[in-house]
């Protein structure tokens, strides 16, 4: 099987398990955060199969659900060698899905490859922007959670413990993970793009609070 071939498979294997995801984490957040990729690593010339397979299942088996900080891969590792992914490049693709999560940022996520770094940027530009509020609160109503509660304030997590078990308002979600991904960037190429993302998120809020205590003023 060439290449191109593996890449189609890996789509519909992909798009098959994850169409209709409650959590943000469904088909279309993947062919988003391939695309990004794809571009990112061209600009950053980095490997495009590797960057391309990576960005496709990096959400196929959740971190959320294992045991220790490491994503469980045994899914994405079967898939892969069901299609005949050399031994080399199925380990570079399960180390950056291992590791690459932010993980409450409670937990090391940094990527040595420019590959790795190319696929967490491109996940990570999703979670802000316009996209990364729509899924924000997306996720948030997934989870029966209020969208704000003025009372409970942010939390600096500790441990993947609590990252795992707080009980939280979405609004909070902005402070703990979305609003620091933009100096989390790895690559210039991903700089410049979450520039502007990050602006809409820090707009969005400020209108939110504006609206949400309202006092006859107009601003
Ligand atoms: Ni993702």
């Amino acid at each position: 099987m060439n290449k191109d071939v593996m890449i189609e498979k890996t789509k519909e294997f992909v798009k098959d398990r994850l169409y209709g995801e409650g959590s943000g984490h469904d088909w279309f957040h993947i062919e988003r955060v391939y695309n990004l990729a794809k571009y990112l690593a061209e600009e950053e010339h980095a490997d495009t199969f590797i960057v391309e397979m990576t960005a496709l299942l990096h959400d196929i088996d959740d971190w959320k659900f294992s045991d220790d900080s490491r994503t469980n891969t045994t899914v994405t590792e079967n898939f892969l060698s069901s299609i005949g992914v050399d031994a080399e490049a199925s380990k570079k693709i399960i180390t950056i899905i291992k590791t690459m999560s932010f993980k409450g940022g409670v937990v090391d996520a940094s990527q040595d490859t420019i590959e790795g770094q190319v696929v967490q940027d491109a996940d990570r530009l999703d979670a802000i922007g316009a996209i990364g509020i729509a899924r924000t609160f997306a996720y948030g109503g997934n989870k029966n959670r209020l969208m704000y509660d003025p009372a409970i304030k942010p939390m600096e997590f500790q441990s993947l413990e609590q990252v795992k078990n707080a009980e939280n308002h979405t609004i909070n979600h902005f402070y703990e993970k979305l609003l620091k991904l933009k100096d989390l960037m790895n690559t210039d190429t991903a700089k410049v793009l979450a520039e502007k993302r990050h602006k809409v998120i820090e707009d969005f809020l400020e209108e939110f609070y504006a609206e949400w205590n309202f006092n006859g003023e107009i601003h």
